[in-house]
């Protein structure tokens, strides 16, 4: 009883390490074989893993393993959680950055031809603009030709510098009150139909507005060779 006792005390304290789960008769089956053995190495019997109520070594881990899985299974979870959302909070705005330019869609630019008074009512005057362009990240200027025609001190026509025929530029005619194209002789008056040639369509006309004294004008080109005036 005394063995049991005693057996019964260290089964108390080592309740924390999880040997609780032990039968009290395996403990007593070790303290007999602790007193039977001297004080070399105490070993089991044979017998402890087969009896009624005892368990084998896989089923005494098998609670703390599987509480252990757990809570790796959690922390690993919480740690992707984390992961996932620094990459988004990084991520999205490198992103936005990166594409934002070859999404953004230019606006037309208000281009100014000059002041009021430097056109003359029904003399068509060759205006050259310098027209910035962005092909995604690449932003590139070209000049560009239009032709101005006065019609009155507050209406204006003004036409794309290029033929519609294949873009080629073309001149007023003084003495014939007309424009020339020389590469096929198209030929338009000075109202933007076509009078002679291949043009299939008339001059291309473009927005324009007058601003503080100046006329301003949006160059935009159109598809070249057809008739409907289609922007490019
Ligand atoms: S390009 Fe003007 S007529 Fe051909």
């Amino acid at each position: 009883m005394v063995a049991v006792s005693v057996t019964l005390r260290k089964r108390r304290a080592n309740a924390s390490r999880g040997l609780s789960r032990f039968a009290p008769h395996v403990y007593l089956s070790v303290y007999l074989a602790t007193v039977q053995g001297g004080c070399g190495t105490p070993t089991l019997p044979s017998s402890l893993g087969a009896g009624p109520g005892v368990m084998d070594d896989n089923d005494v881990d098998s609670p703390l393993a599987a509480g252990e899985s757990t809570r790796r299974t959690f922390l690993a979870q919480v740690i992707a959680a984390c992961a996932a959302f620094l990459t988004a909070l990084l991520g999205i705005p490198a992103i936005v950055a990166a594409i934002g330019p070859a999404l953004k869609r230019e606006r037309a630019e208000w281009l100014s031809l000059g002041s009021l008074s430097s056109f003359e009512v029904g003399v068509p005057k060759a205006v050259n603009v310098t027209v910035a362009e962005r092909d995604g990240w690449i932003e590139t200027t070209s000049v560009k030709g239009v032709w101005v025609v006065r019609q009155s001190d507050d209406s204006f026509v003004i036409y794309n510098g290029r033929c519609t025929h294949l873009g080629c530029a073309y001149s007023w005619q003084v003495d014939q009150k007309q424009f020339a194209c020389p590469c096929h002789a198209g030929v338009f008056g000075i109202d933007g139909n076509v009078l002679a040639g291949p043009p299939p369509r008339p001059l291309d006309t473009l927005l324009w507005r007058i601003e503080n004294g100046e006329l301003q004008t949006q160059v935009q080109d159109y598809r070249l060779g057809i008739a409907p005036k289609v922007p490019v």
